[in-house]
């Protein structure tokens, strides 16, 4: 059972780090009874964690009126699947169409580019023994406890997505996708996965992509460069994250 993740991802000092590990020993002997937990989890979101939720949001609402799918590239523990339920649940609890796909090897990296730069190496970002089972609990927690739960609007597709993407459109020849999240880290993939997807998107789309600008991982970058052309479109940030980017195709 391996869940390793890459030194370099880490910025955080030493002090931080034992200091967030307190902090869940805190979480993890809370005081407040399980019927009241859920309702209390605030009180644990860090700054950290809280930006990126709300930037997660702030994309979610520019495909409020944008027609089409969810795909997220690189899910690993699958928080962000589990945000855009909610947020689907909040914002559009009637729009079925809106299914939420994510894809992961739930492996780790299958392999490293040399365009990946020095510090990645296969296997990095693994998730625990059959985790999959454990977050499809989850994201049928919060299907449950929003309008038409008996249609399942979440996937979750196991594998090397270079290979399960078009799997998945060939099945699915439907497809238009209203917002792909990029956060592979990696050049190969993100590059297959853009290439593939490029004429499922749709005016008002939205790709986001987590790393680039990386200097430890330059891969993303290059990924983009060479499909869409770093020129061709305007890389919009949010002050509430130092990396996260996104592209809103016109
Ligand atoms: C940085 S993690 C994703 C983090 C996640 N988006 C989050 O916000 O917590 C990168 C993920 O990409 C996945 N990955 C990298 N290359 C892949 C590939 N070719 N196919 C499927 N998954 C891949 C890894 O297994 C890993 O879980």
């Amino acid at each position: 059972m391996g869940n390793s993740e890459p030194n370099i991802i880490c910025k955080s000092s030493v002090i931080e780090r034992e200091k967030r590990l307190e902090f869940v020993d805190t979480l993890k002997n809370t005081p407040i009874p399980n019927n009241e937990l859920l309702m209390n989890l605030g009180l644990y979101l860090n700054r950290q964690l809280l930006s990126r939720i709300l930037f997660m949001h702030e994309l979610y609402k520019k495909i409020i009126n944008v027609h089409g799918v969810i795909m997220e590239f690189g899910i690993r523990w699958g928080q962000n699947l589990a945000l855009f339920e909610v947020f689907r649940g909040i914002y559009e609890p009637y729009n079925y169409t809106r299914k939420i796909i994510g894809f992961d090897t739930l492996s780790g990296f299958p392999s490293v580019n040399e365009k990946d730069g020095q510090i990645v190496k296969k296997g990095d970002y693994s998730v625990s023994e059959n985790y999959e089972e454990y977050l499809r609990k989850v994201l049928d927690y919060h299907e449950s406890e929003n309008p038409i739960p008996h249609i399942k609007k979440s996937e979750i597709i196991k594998g090397d997505a270079t290979k399960t993407i078009f799997e998945y459109l060939k099945a699915h020849p439907e497809t238009v996708i209203a917002f792909a999240y990029f956060d592979f880290d990696l050049y190969e993939p993100t590059k297959v996965c853009l290439e593939a997807i490029r004429d499922r998107l749709t005016k008002g789309s939205i790709i986001g992509f987590d790393e680039l600008n990386h200097p430890q991982l330059p891969g993303e970058t290059l990924a983009v460069k060479e499909v869409l052309g770093l020129d061709k479109y305007k890389i919009q940030r949010s002050p509430l994250n130092p990396y996260v980017s996104y592209i809103v195709i016109e």
